[in-house]
């Protein structure tokens, strides 16, 4: 779950979390002012004071797609679902004090657990499970599904296992395949779509945003972020394009902006018609 359900108060999470814009210390009492405003961000905080707020590294972490996504399958048929990670060698944490030794002693301890596990061939393990929902049931609950600062009960909605995880093999070059890696809840594969969750939508767009800021509009054909098998898009030209393209043919044709033009004159005259006698006494 998360503190807030639409993505324009994200902004101001971010600036409540920031440090005091004066003296550059982050304070309790900004995060806290915001939040209070916000009663749906009281789930999250529960869970961040609660014994679960301090995962003791990345092995022992569960992972949650936090949104409602949709599956679709070959026949059309359509179900909302949450996806969620569990760790096999099970969820731990740490209390306040343990922290500040863990973290006081390395504080990349999770970062070198992990890696040292993965090198000692202790290959870290998530379990995928899924809760469905079918979408004519949304307005059954007494909750908001498509509400990110809400959970699914897993008694109504139970956890089903569909897959694993193993990550068996660290990376060679940390700026090439993390630095230059570009996470994005909008980039989905056949099977799965989005739902109207806000938050989901305003994500959607935000991310690749960011990336093409950051890496640059082709950051998809990076290697660490371009698919594997073969593929075909419809983006076109930009900075540091390496796709090989030998078609002849593009998208907008010569014949779709005399088609728009129409379309657009089309829909001016309708306008015109029918809104005419309220636009008269503005003219008077
Ligand atoms: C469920 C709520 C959210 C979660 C769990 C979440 C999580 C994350 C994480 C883990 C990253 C780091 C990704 C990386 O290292 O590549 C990230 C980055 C980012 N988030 Fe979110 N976020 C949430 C909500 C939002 C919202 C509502 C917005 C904007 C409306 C947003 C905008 C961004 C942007 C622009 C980045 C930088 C992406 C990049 O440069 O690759 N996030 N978020």
């Amino acid at each position: 779950m998360f503190f807030i359900r639409d993505g324009i108060q994200f902004p101001d999470v971010v600036h409540a979390l920031k440090p005091n814009p004066k003296t550059n210390i982050q304070e309790y009492w900004r995060i806290l002012d915001y939040m209070s405003h916000l009663p749906e961000s009281l789930l999250t905080w529960c869970w961040m004071f609660d014994d679960v707020g301090i995962p003791q590294d990345y092995r022992h972490m569960e992972g949650f797609g936090v949104h409602t996504y949709t599956l679709i399958a070959k026949s059309g048929k359509v179900l909302f679902v949450k996806f969620h990670w569990k760790p096999t060698c099970g969820i731990k944490n740490l209390t306040d004090e343990e922290a500040k030794v863990v973290g006081g002693a390395n504080h990349s301890h999770a970062t070198k657990d992990l890696h040292d596990a993965i090198a000692s061939g202790n290959y870290p393990e998530w379990k995928l499970f899924i809760q469905t929902m079918d979408p004519a049931d949304e307005d059954k609950f007494d909750f908001d599904p498509l509400d990110v600062t809400k959970i699914w009960p897993e008694d109504i909605l139970p956890l089903q296992p569909v897959g694993r995880l193993v990550l068996n093999r660290t990376i060679d070059n940390f700026f090439n395949e993390t630095e230059q890696l570009a996470f994005n809840p909008g980039l989905v594969v056949p099977g799965i779509y989005y739902s109207d969750d806000k938050l989901l939508q305003c994500r959607i767009f935000a991310y690749g945003d960011t990336q093409r800021h950051r890496l640059g509009p082709n950051y998809l054909q990076l290697p660490v972020n371009a698919p594997k098998c073969a593929h075909h898009n419809n983006h076109h030209e930009g900075f540091m394009n390496f796709m090989h393209r030998d078609e002849e043919v593009r998208l907008s044709t010569p014949l779709e902006l005399p088609l728009l033009v129409f379309l657009l004159g089309i829909k001016i005259l309708i306008w015109f018609v029918l809104f005419t006698d309220q636009l008269l006494p503005l003219k008077v």
